[in-house]
């Protein structure tokens, strides 16, 4: 008799919460149908209750909340030029959303399907919106991108070929190399490394693992292992549209090494004729969690060494802003390492980005402005979308009968302008690349005018205390370079800022 009071408490509980579940999936559901405009789609991710909770409804609401997500960050952008941009991925992705709901046959996508149909409309109308506002205002689109790096869907990624050959050729050595991507901080690194699939013969599949993100982060080794498979079946994915096997963290729990390495050989069976190209970019963060005992070198740097030795449909790349030779762990490890090295893009690729952007880019240069802008950048990737970036706002500030032509004044007056925005990439250097020393001499060097070389005796003379090591840094970074018989700054808007330091 007790027997069955409990079995029909729990039944009947059971029930009660199923019930309450089906209540807050239907208050979820009547919040996506709500919405009315894209400020309300931008905000619905934020009242969603059900998202968390495992029901059939979860996953597809979880997709709407992602794409509410989207619908904010693309309104965060500063320019309505890259808000329609973002827009219009997060378009792609409802129209990929709206075929799987009408093949669906789950039982809520009928709801789900008019939610997809009328935001992607919301959405649409929006970007259309931002075009004629844009228009009306005559104001120039501002298609540059500062710091974050650009990924395939990008049409502002310049240049670059003659890395990819270099890359290219280095695959096809017999000797099977293993390749160190090395170039300073905010080079494009990882912007390469993202659009390496326009840069190589299809036969080549990049795979794309942030080492800063998720593998680093891991608490073990079947997470690392985990976090790597799924990174490198995203990227064939994303990249290649190959799909390689999966691999669970079920999977990876006994014995984590030997079953990575099996599924090795499944997706060198999935590679068929074609070459893997791993890409591990930032191999510093892994480094530290080494050092940090986190991982086993051992193991995880062994594990590296004989996919490079024993694999030869795969290719191993490092990327990051430290040579092999500061990182002693790794050197024993990878034997024979050929360095490729990122630096300023060439000048025909920064005129480029300067001229035209993108297609349609609307601001004409006065010849001697863009000679100024080389000048002032030496065509570093980064540095001419920041100084660009803020030419462009400052234009669409003037009288539209000036607007879109950019003058040597104009650049000059741009200049204070980046170097507060960009203030994160110079106090940079000035915190995490130079020590006491180097900053001294870079604040020396920089007090004099634009240009100047300085040579090792007068800077001895007035900073007695600096070794020989502090000069061998800064060239190192990149950041003087010996002329003559001196040193001067390789780029004068750096100097600018520790100028006015
Ligand atoms: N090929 C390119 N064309 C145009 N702009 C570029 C290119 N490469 C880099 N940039 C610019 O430089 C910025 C920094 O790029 P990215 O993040 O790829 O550099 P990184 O070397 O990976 O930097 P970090 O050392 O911080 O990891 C980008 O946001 C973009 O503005
Ligand atoms: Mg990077």
């Amino acid at each position: 008799m007790i027997c069955v009071s409990v079995i029909i408490s729990y039944l009947l509980t059971k029930h009660r919460r199923g019930t309450a579940e089906v209540a807050k999936i239907e208050q979820d559901l009547q919040r996506l149908e709500r919405c009315a405009n894209v400020k309300d789609i931008r905000n619905a991710h934020q009242s969603l209750k059900i998202a968390e909770l495992e029901s059939p409804a979860s996953p597809l609401l979880r997709i709407f909340s992602r794409i509410s997500e989207d619908v904010n960050a693309a309104l965060n952008q500063k320019s309505a030029y890259n808000q329609r941009l973002v827009l219009r991925i997060v378009v792609d992705r409802l129209d990929a959303q709206l075929q799987n709901l009408t093949r669906s046959t789950e039982k809520y996508a009928p709801r789900f399907r008019p939610i997809a149909q009328s935001w992607r409309e919301i959405i649409v109308n929006s970007v259309e919106e931002l075009a004629k506002e844009t228009e009306l205002l005559q104001e120039i689109d501002n298609p540059y991108i500062i710091g974050v790096p650009l990924n395939q869907q990008l049409e502002i990624f310049i240049g670059r070929s003659s890395i990819g050959l270099r890359i290219e050729e280095l695959i096809l050595d017999r000797r099977r190399p293993p390749l160190l991507l090395y170039g300073q901080r905010r080079m494009g690194k990882t912007s390469l490394l993202n659009n390496l699939g326009k840069l190589l013969p299809n036969s080549i599949i990049p795979l794309f693992i942030d080492l800063q993100g998720a593998p680093s982060s891991a608490s073990n080794n079947a997470g690392f292992l985990y976090n790597l498979a799924r990174g490198m079946i995203t990227s064939a994915k994303k990249q290649s549209a190959l799909t390689l096997p999966s691999l669970t963290r079920e999977d990876l729990e006994k014995d984590p090494f030997t079953c990575f390495d099996e599924w090795l050989d499944k997706v060198e069976e999935a590679l068929q004729d074609n070459t893997a190209l791993l890409s591990l970019d930032e191999f510093e963060v892994l480094d530290s969690a080494i050092a940090k005992g986190r991982f086993d070198e051992q193991d995880v740097l062994g594990m590296l060494r004989h996919l490079i030795q024993h694999r030869p449909r795969f290719k191993v790349l490092l990327a990051g802003s430290h040579t092999i030779e500061e990182y002693q762990r790794w050197a024993s490890y990878l034997i024979n390492v050929q360095v490729v090295h990122i630096s300023y893009l060439k000048e025909d690729e920064a005129r480029q980005l300067i001229k035209s952007p993108v297609k349609d880019f609307t601001l004409r240069y006065e010849p001697n402005a863009v000679e100024r802008v080389l000048q002032l950048t030496r065509c570093h990737p980064f540095l001419v979308q920041l100084l660009c970036g803020e030419i462009v706002a400052l234009k669409n500030e003037q009288d539209p009968s000036v607007r879109r032509l950019a003058t040597l004044a104009d650049v000059e007056a741009a200049v204070p302008e980046a170097l507060s925005s960009g203030g994160f990439f110079f106090a940079d250097i000035q915190n995490n690349q130079v020590d006491a020393a180097g900053l001294a001499i870079l604040k020396y060097l920089a007090a004099q005018e634009e240009g100047a070389i300085l040579n090792k005796r007068t800077i001895l003379n007035k900073l007695p205390d600096v070794s020989e090591n502090a000069f061998k840094l800064l060239l190192q970074r990149e950041l003087i370079e010996e002329v003559e018989d001196g040193f001067r700054f390789q780029v004068e808007l750096i100097r600018r800022w520790f100028a006015q330091m």
